[in-house]
């Protein structure tokens, strides 16, 4: 049977080296025809890579799309035990937790990702909608099932903040923070956010949906005028652009290595790890959750990661979803 070969495999010889690579070279690696090699290289330049083709020297790369499949799944190559297994990738859905939910639904694996360069109907919580303009930003969804109760669903959701928090560190020089639940700040303002979207019964968990929507290369221009006071991006931060595939890749990375921290050692490293990274306790903050709003004195969480509130009367409040202002 003849080998089957990935896009990836191919990416991974012409980046290896930045001049010419024999096709022959590649195929007798690869273990398949210059012919198969070709094919890929027509279906890579078809997704927008840039190679030059010479019959006497063979290939060279010198221009990668933005943000592609291929791109993530280059830099990721690996990395990851579990999220990031299957990764779909679309230039534009409605919203990516929607098809994450559908496959899911329909049985897809656990951690398989569906990305987007846009979104028409980005959904943010509590029903607010979510700016995902194509060609800007990171609109990504994971499937997860983890074997936990409904109850504690929202450990997802700050294990995912933990992940998204910890890859900004590791690749920005920037100083980041969580508000909670699960509100990526810098500099004051918002830089990213989580909806976790669960389908459960009363005793389990049958999937769960973790969407992240960063700003990446935003503008100011870009935002509506609403959210320019209060959100920025990575560009209007540092003043440059930065690539959303290596963005997508860390983000992944992350995931897949707290993931497994939850599972495996259960909610308190991840808890303690939100707890150093949240900007939101011992501050003075208003909550507005349903209908109601709550000032007081953020005291900390809970182990299912509702926020307890230290009201004026002394008295503590647990609050399980709801918005926080500092004040
Ligand atoms: C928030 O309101 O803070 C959460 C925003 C979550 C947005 C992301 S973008 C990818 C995924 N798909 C969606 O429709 N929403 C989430």
């Amino acid at each position: 049977m003849p080998n089957i070969i990935k896009n990836e495999d191919i990416l991974k010889f012409l980046k290896k080296k930045s001049g010419f690579v024999s096709g022959a070279k590649i195929a007798a690696a690869l273990g398949v025809t210059r012919a198969a090699v070709w094919k890929k290289i027509k279906q890579l330049k078809k997704t927008g890579y840039v190679i030059e083709a010479s019959r006497s020297k063979g290939y060279r790369l010198t221009g990668a799309p933005d943000f592609s499949i291929d791109e993530i799944k280059n830099f990721l190559s690996g990395r990851t035990a579990l999220i990031g297994r299957e990764i779909i990738f679309f230039d534009t859905v409605d919203s990516t937790n929607a098809v994450a939910a559908e496959l899911a639904a329909k049985g897809c694996i656990e951690g398989t990702a569906v990305i987007a360069d846009g979104q028409t109907a980005g959904r943010g919580r509590r029903g607010r909608a979510w700016v995902s303009p194509p060609g800007k930003n990171l609109h990504m969804s994971v499937v997860l099932t983890p074997d936990i109760p409904p109850s504690d669903a929202s450990l997802l959701t700050l294990m995912a903040a933990v992940a998204c928090a910890s890859a900004v560190k590791k690749l920005l020089p920037l100083t980041v923070s969580i508000k909670w639940p699960n509100d990526l700040i810098v500099s004051g303002k918002k830089l990213g956010g989580i909806l976790t979207e669960i389908k459960a019964d009363m005793d389990r968990i049958f999937h769960s949906i973790v969407g992240i929507g960063v700003n990446i290369n935003l503008d100011a221009c870009d935002m509506p005028e609403e959210i320019r006071p209060t959100a920025t991006s990575i560009k209007r931060e540092t003043g440059k652009s930065y690539p959303r595939t290596e963005f997508a890749a860390g983000i992944l990375e992350e995931l897949d290595r707290w993931y497994a921290v939850l599972l495996n050692s259960g909610k308190s490293p991840v808890i303690g790890e939100w707890l150093r990274l949240s900007s939101t306790i011992g501050r003075a903050v208003k909550v507005a959750s349903g209908s109601n709003t709550f000032a007081g004195i953020a005291e900390g969480i809970t182990d299912e990661g509702m926020l307890i509130l230290k009201l004026p009367d002394n008295s503590l409040k647990k609050i399980s979803a709801g918005d926080v202002v500092y004040i």
